[in-house]
């Protein structure tokens, strides 16, 4: 049976939440609106029109749910600072609440010997910044970086671990292109400016860090996925390419100073010419201490004609017949294991720390037990999976389970349970899942 030491002493376990998701109080304590409080609020943008107002009133529960973290064995909790929170309209008056509200939080991870490890960005834009035009617009990029200043000069000498951007392909491509996402813009051309101020935000952000924080480790976090041909067809394996560089390459080669993947999809030569990117490959670039791998499933893709831009269509788990999450995800650990070998084979990714994975189920609370057995056998093989990667001597120095407890999970809503800690959104009630048992199992070994 797999155990935490057959990783070594030195491995850092850690379990990941984000504001907008766990905190609640929502517009109190002085917050502002969020991108996601105004998405919300619009008819059939969440399922069952949830909303993340409440969401898990972490922000009232935080000594009891980081006092669970310690219960359950993890050393480091990565949470994320709502920028709206202490900087209500996006930039100009903090909101000194705000403020008190991380050290307070800070300070009790710190008290129960918690790491805590702050992500900058998880995707809860100022609501007053996409007035302006949001990640679109370059003057995001002075706000984002006075904001990364705030938040170093007040926490710097208590947080060492910072996590600069969640996702930047994430927020991009759900919020930008596909408006599925808040702030529900669409189109390539959203897309790919909101997806160069991004980048840019990224380094600068970083860069802000590396000035101000002393013995700061840094990283930033990217969403990857195997890409797998469905056929070994010409025209498949062309799509799976064109796909990998959208997915798994357009964000992390301008940060490792290798610009926009043009060479391989001439949709982003078009765009290197639109937008001058190359002008800016020196700014996006950042030697990070770490970066941040979030992997949850892999994607089967197949040529098709009719799909813009991309020409690719997703072959779903579930019409293979293939294992498959709730989510419709593809239980597929070998995938995983696949995709942290090809960021670890770029030359200059020296560390890699897995920032989130996790799975989410139909999950019940009957008689005060919570039983997910397909959540722990998830763990199991998807565990396996790292450690056969980091045996063959990748540098992969931590992992970070998604997520602490059930929560707001974005378009989704509170439908799909993700928690190693089931959650009941009415009375805020915490119930450790037997999965939740399980991890504290296996990090006591
Ligand atoms: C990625 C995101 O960072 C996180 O916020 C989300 O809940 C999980 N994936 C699961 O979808």
């Amino acid at each position: 049976m797999i155990k935490a030491s057959d990783f070594g002493s030195d491995f850092h376990w850690g379990i990941a939440a984000a504001a907008a998701q766990i905190e609640g109080a929502a517009e109190q304590y002085g917050k502002g609106k969020s991108i996601w409080d105004t998405f919300s609020a619009k008819s059939g943008k969440i399922k069952n029109g949830h909303k993340p107002d409440q969401a898990c009133d972490f922000y009232h529960h935080y000594v009891e749910d980081i006092a669970l973290i310690k219960t359950l064995g993890f050393k480091i909790f990565r949470f994320s600072i709502a920028w709206s929170r202490i900087l209500p309209m996006g930039r100009g008056e903090v909101n000194q609440q705000g403020i008190r509200f991380y050290h307070n939080l800070i300070d009790e991870c710190l008290t129960n010997g918690i790491t805590p490890y702050v992500t900058l960005y998880h995707w809860d834009l100022p609501q007053a910044l996409e007035e302006e035009g949001g990640w679109t617009t370059f003057s995001i990029n002075s706000a984002f970086n006075t904001f990364v200043s705030i938040c170093a000069l007040e926490y710097g000498d208590k947080v060492k671990n910072w996590i600069i951007l969640n996702e930047p392909f994430g927020f991009t491509s759900l919020g930008y292109m596909l408006g599925v996402h808040a702030p529900g813009k669409t189109g390539l051309g959203n897309f790919f400016s909101a997806a160069l101020h991004t980048a840019l935000a990224q380094a600068d952000g970083a860069k802000i860090i590396r000035a101000e924080v002393n013995m700061a480790n840094i990283g930033t976090t990217y969403s990857c996925s195997e890409i797998i041909p469905y056929t070994q067809s010409d025209n498949d394996i062309q799509t799976a390419k064109r796909v990998d560089c959208l997915i798994n390459r357009f964000f992390i080669e301008p940060t490792l100073g290798m610009g926009f993947p043009t060479a391989d999809w001439d949709v982003l030569e078009k765009f290197q010419l639109e937008y001058g990117t190359w002008r800016q490959n020196d700014r996006m670039k950042f030697d990070f201490d770490f970066i941040g791998l979030q992997n949850y499933f892999p994607l089967t893709v197949k040529y098709n004609a009719f799909i813009p831009v991309i020409q690719a269509w997703e072959v779903k788990a579930k019409s293979r017949k293939k294992p498959h999450t709730a989510m419709g995800w593809e239980i597929n650990a070998d995938s995983f294991y696949n995709i942290i070998k090809q960021f670890a084979a770029y030359p200059n990714v020296k560390n890699i720390m897995i920032t989130e994975n996790g799975a989410a189920y139909h999950d019940k609370l009957i008689d005060n037990v919570v039983d997910d057995p397909e959540r722990i056998h998830y763990f199991q093989l998807y565990l396996e999976a790292v450690l056969k990667a980091k045996k063959e001597g990748l540098n992969i120095t931590g992992y970070m389970a998604w997520t602490l407890m059930d929560n707001f999970e974005w378009a989704e809503g509170y439908n799909a349970r993700f928690g190693l800690v089931y959650n009941d959104f009415k009375t805020q009630q915490r119930t450790i899942k037997r999965s939740g048992y399980w991890w504290q199992e296996f990090l006591d070994h």
